[in-house]
């Protein structure tokens, strides 16, 4: 039977291996290529009429996974699920280059409508667990955020962890947080696996702030509706012809402040994201002489399902041996 989790962490998963093949070498967009044209050829053996609405940006700019492209084989089934799909093949496309910590590849697929079409632009984000949800607002002083998560915590401020990406724009609020005692993760490059990590207990990463790409952001929130998590976002305008794309994508007012439930509306989201590197979450992609082993995590809003999956791929071989952990 057809089970579209198992059928998206299969996508995810492919495309880990693909990338991870390119580890290291130095090599970004060989390393994003790899993950986007596996991720392309998983999709299209697929029972479904899938719609990109995030992925590798305009119709012009990318041959593959541009928004707006038809994914899926909906001609070779009988009744193909029709769904918006948001892709980020490779997360962290440096952090493959360089075999730095925390690279995934990414999707979140919905029912039409689900998923905001959010512009590649950034987003001003504040993401937070369960325990926080509802204590934070994006217009507080950092200083005020952090003591109502330590105190939904039941802990310090100086107890907190809290994720930044390291950007001259972020300055302020790196100086912010260490003024308020909190203790701070800075990270080169992936707001997204930080931010799914900071709705999971026992990371050790308790909020994510700062602006990071909006398209991120809107999968955040598709993982953090399964976590029961909360990513608040502001779109970040760098100039009018940004904004007149906004306005196309039907965004009236930029200024606005987006919710989780705004940024993923969708009743039935899955979300899939598999490790290519080591990272908090997820364990990056082994090859072995037994065959290639992976991690990954799959979710689904309706049933309320979060699973974390270590798959073997078995070589073709017949003396191959699964290891127990
Ligand atoms: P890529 O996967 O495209 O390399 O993006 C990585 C990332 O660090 C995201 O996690 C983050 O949201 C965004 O880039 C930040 O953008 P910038 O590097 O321009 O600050």
């Amino acid at each position: 039977m057809f089970d579209l989790s198992l059928e998206m962490l299969r996508v995810v998963e492919n495309a880990a291996i693909a990338s991870a093949r390119t580890m290291g070498m130095g090599d970004g967009k060989a390393a994003d290529q790899a993950a986007v044209e596996s991720m392309r050829r998983s999709m299209d053996t697929l029972p479904i009429d899938g719609t990109i609405v995030i992925g590798e940006g305009e119709r012009d700019e990318a041959p593959m996974l541009y928004i707006g492209e038809k994914v899926g084989a909906p001609r070779n089934h009988a009744e193909p699920v029709t769904l918006d799909i948001a892709v980020d093949p490779l997360e962290g496309t440096n952090l493959c280059a360089t075999g730095g910590a925390g690279a995934i590849t990414v999707l979140a697929a919905s029912e039409h409508g689900g998923l905001l079409h959010a512009p590649d632009c950034y987003m001003e984000k504040i993401v937070v667990g369960p325990a926080a949800k509802g204590a934070v607002d994006l217009d507080a002083p950092v200083k005020h955020n952090l003591k109502a998560i330590a105190r939904r915590l039941q802990r310090g401020v100086d107890d907190l962890v809290v994720v930044v990406l390291e950007r001259p724009r972020h300055e302020k609020l790196i100086a912010d947080i260490r003024e308020a005692g909190a203790r701070i993760r800075l990270i080169s490059d992936g707001d997204l696996s930080a931010g799914i990590a900071a709705a999971v207990a026992g990371t050790g990463v308790h909020a994510v702030m700062g602006s990071g790409g909006a398209p991120e952001g809107v999968l955040t929130a598709a993982a953090l509706r399964c976590l029961n998590g909360e990513i608040l976002g502001r779109l970040v305008v760098k100039d009018d012809a940004q904004r007149q794309r906004m306005r196309e994508m039907g965004i009236a007012d930029a200024g606005r402040i987006y919710t989780t439930p705004e940024l993923a509306p969708g009743r039935n989201l899955v979300f899939a994201a598999c490790g290519v590197t080591d990272g908090n979450l997820l364990q990056g992609v082994r090859f072995t002489g037994d065959g290639t082993h992976t991690q990954s995590v799959v979710m689904t809003s309706t049933p309320a399902r979060v699973r974390f999956i270590d798959t073997t791929h078995l070589e073709n071989k017949p003396d191959v041996k699964v290891r127990f952990r």
